[in-house]
């Protein structure tokens, strides 16, 4: 479906996030075609600077972080001609004349307003939007994560923004819902007959989802010492891969349809409390140690660090949903900063076999095993036992492999490439919902309200590893591995 003509608004047009990822995603879409001749990218920033002046920002900012698709002369001229740069102070309505002068008026023109700022800023500049007569009926605003930092403040963006915008012209980011095996799991799960009947708590034994990354936390430091792990990556993408593991088949792709089901999933979380919690979460911190063979520093020695920060960098829990197709299956999730390697998957294992009709026993064979690989490299792996050639029979563990890359030529796209293309589209389908946002926080809430009080530190691992060996202990006790440690 062609786009209709837009301006795109980025608030926070001058930030790290406008830099590094909004504007190379739309560039590439330019690239490829997708955006009409006319259409505009607005960046609103505080800094005073000409038109001029700013695409050189993006020219030695965001251009030398394009790889592909590559960067020649005349696809730069045409995209950069298409940014109009508005300096104003997004906190004070009465600074607003140059955007209201910059937008089009003709209503058939899709205007989003894009807010890469930080979220106390949200309400204000919704606030300040209407003030100015610019929030009108077509437009649509995205908000960027952080969307909040507990339940309180998450409830208070929806309703402050909800004063403006109808729910239906919100979409809120969570990237992780615009990589393409994020997509590929609803194919899987949705579009074969094989899956279903298998995917329940009769014939899966557990499920593991794991974001690792070998980065640390780099220059965000201020963000991130009053985030930490839960916050930061738990709380949204790996909550959000979980629902879509695990929420009943949707009746259509309709937003709704998939949006009430994912808040199924996120109401039946079964509940922490203080001493299930100590149980089955862990809290890690990095300290130094190596990642590809270089010394790396630890967390508390990253510049500005506070020297006694008790904020985690790795968390690893156990989680359950309380129905009747989940009941008893653990989900067990992790994520850290500063690990041995950098991947996302989620591992599916099925129950062992019941009886063994050959001359080995039923241990010998492996549970089969659906991991599905978001990144590096996006894929599907089935482990099956398979018998080995030539004589005897003899089985062994095999793997049927389905790799995106070889398997589709098709060019990729990134997650804020699709993801953009879909505001600009008005499909909400990958966005999160306000109630889906707060059941997400309520669920975490009484782990933060915990840590906030527990005197102890997050356990120290050093860079490089899997984090503390509570977290193997923490699958261990059910007799089970992470599969990087299997
Ligand atoms: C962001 C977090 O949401 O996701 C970062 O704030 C993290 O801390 C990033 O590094 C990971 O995303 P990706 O797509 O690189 O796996």
């Amino acid at each position: 479906m062609a786009l209709t003509d837009f301006d795109l608004v980025l608030f926070g047009g001058s930030g790290d996030l406008a830099m590094r990822k909004l504007l190379p995603a739309m560039y590439s879409r330019d690239v490829c075609g997708d955006l009409p001749a006319t259409a505009r990218i607005i960046c609103v920033g505080r800094q005073d600077c000409g038109q001029d002046e700013f695409i050189d920002i993006v020219n030695n900012t965001s251009k030398p972080l394009i790889k592909a698709p590559a960067v020649t002369p005349e696809a730069w001229a045409r995209f950069t001609a298409r940014i109009v740069y508005v300096s104003l102070n997004a906190t004070d309505a009465g600074t607003y004349a140059p955007l209201v002068e910059a937008l089009r008026t003709d209503g058939a023109i899709t205007r989003v307003y894009y807010l890469a700022t930080p979220p106390h800023l949200f309400a204000q500049i919704c606030d300040n939007l209407k003030e100015n007569g610019l929030a009108t009926k077509n437009s649509r605003v995205v908000l960027e994560k952080p969307l909040g930092r507990d339940l309180a403040s998450a409830k208070q963006i929806n309703a402050e923004v909800g004063q403006v915008f109808e729910e239906s012209q919100i979409y809120r980011i969570d990237h992780y819902l615009g990589k393409e095996t994020v997509q590929n799991l609803l194919a899987l799960r949705f579009g074969n007959i094989l899956f279903e009947p298998l995917w329940r708590r009769e014939w899966i034994s557990d499920v593991q989802i794991t974001i690792a990354e070998k980065l640390g936390v780099g220059n965000r430091i201020g963000y991130y010492d009053t985030s930490g792990a839960l916050r930061d990556m738990l709380q949204n993408h790996l909550l959000q891969l979980l629902c879509i593991v695990a929420m009943e088949p949707p009746t259509s792709i309709a937003p709704d349809a998939v949006r009430d089901e994912k808040l199924q999933v996120l109401r039946s979380l079964k509940k922490f409390t203080p001493a299930t919690l100590a149980q089955n979460i862990v809290r890690g911190q990095y300290r130094a140690g190596h990642v590809d063979g270089q010394a790396v520093p630890g967390y508390r020695d990253e510049p500005d660090a506070p020297e006694r920060s008790r904020t985690e960098t790795f968390v690893a829990m156990k989680a359950e949903i309380d129905t009747w197709r989940w009941a008893g299956v653990p989900f067990y999730l992790r994520t850290g900063k500063r690990m041995a390697d950098s991947l996302a998957e989620i591992v599916v294992r099925f129950k062992q076999i019941p009886h063994s009709i050959f001359n080995q026993p039923t241990n010998s064979f492996q549970p089969n095993c659906l991991v599905i690989r978001l990144q590096p490299d996006e894929g599907l792996r089935m482990n099956l036992m398979a018998k080995t050639p030539g004589e005897g029979m003899r089985l062994k563990p095999a793997e049927l492999e389905l790799d995106f890359r070889e398997t589709f030529k098709s060019p990729r796209m990134d997650a804020y490439e699709r993801l953009l293309l879909d505001v600009l589209r008005g499909q909400l389908t990958l966005f999160m919902r306000g109630d889906e946002l707060e059941a997400a926080w309520e669920w975490v809430e009484p782990i933060l309200k915990h840590w906030e009080q527990d005197e102890s530190l997050p356990t120290p691992y050093a860079s490089g590893t899997w984090g503390p060996a509570a977290a193997s202990a923490l699958i261990g006790r059910d007799g089970l591995q992470w599969r990087e440690e299997a």
